[in-house]
């Protein structure tokens, strides 16, 4: 079957009902996705798939048909980091870093949908992402850093 993933198209051959995880780590080789409990439960495995976020060791690869994934090696834009990534760095987020690739993904579709997001509204978006760290208070700072970077560049560009 045809995947597209990160804007490139690959051929890859196993059966429809292989989750997506697997595909991506071990036939494509992208090994940033983490398998944490395989049952759709802490979201280390999240990606995109058509800009939402899936669980990916849950998600049949047969379903991705003709829809777009999107792994944390492709959410930057070559060596420039997406600015949730960015965002994450500057708040030193990462403990043993396990979780957060799925962290991030989560936070990037919450910030398209929400912009500014509440305290409750980023606690809701990401309490079933889970981090055995703990790190909860930095992944909220990280989000609110991004959304501000976010608008700075939004107003940079009306200014413009
Ligand atoms: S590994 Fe997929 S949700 Fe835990
Ligand atoms: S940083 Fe260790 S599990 Fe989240």
């Amino acid at each position: 079957m045809k995947l597209i993933v990160n804007g490139s198209e690959f051929d890859v051959d196993v059966p429809d009902d292989v989750p997506l995880l697997w595909v991506l780590r071990e036939e494509l080789g992208m090994t940033g996705t983490k398998f944490g409990c395989g049952k759709a439960v802490c979201g280390a495995c999240t990606v995109h798939v058509d800009g939402r976020a899936r669980r990916s060791c849950s998600y049949p690869v047969g379903d991705v048909g003709d829809r777009e994934v999107t792994t944390i090696e492709g959410l930057g834009d070559g060596d420039t980091l997406h600015v949730v990534q960015q965002a994450w760095l500057e708040e030193n987020v990462p403990q043993c870093g396990y979780c957060q690739t799925g962290q991030i993904m989560q936070a990037v579709v919450l910030l398209q949908a929400r912009p500014e997001p509440t305290d409750d509204e980023i606690d809701a978006a990401m309490s079933a992402s889970l981090c055995r760290c703990g790190t909860y208070t930095r992944i909220r700072a990280a989000i609110k850093r991004a959304a501000r970077m976010l608008s700075d560049a939004t107003d940079a560009e009306v200014r413009r």
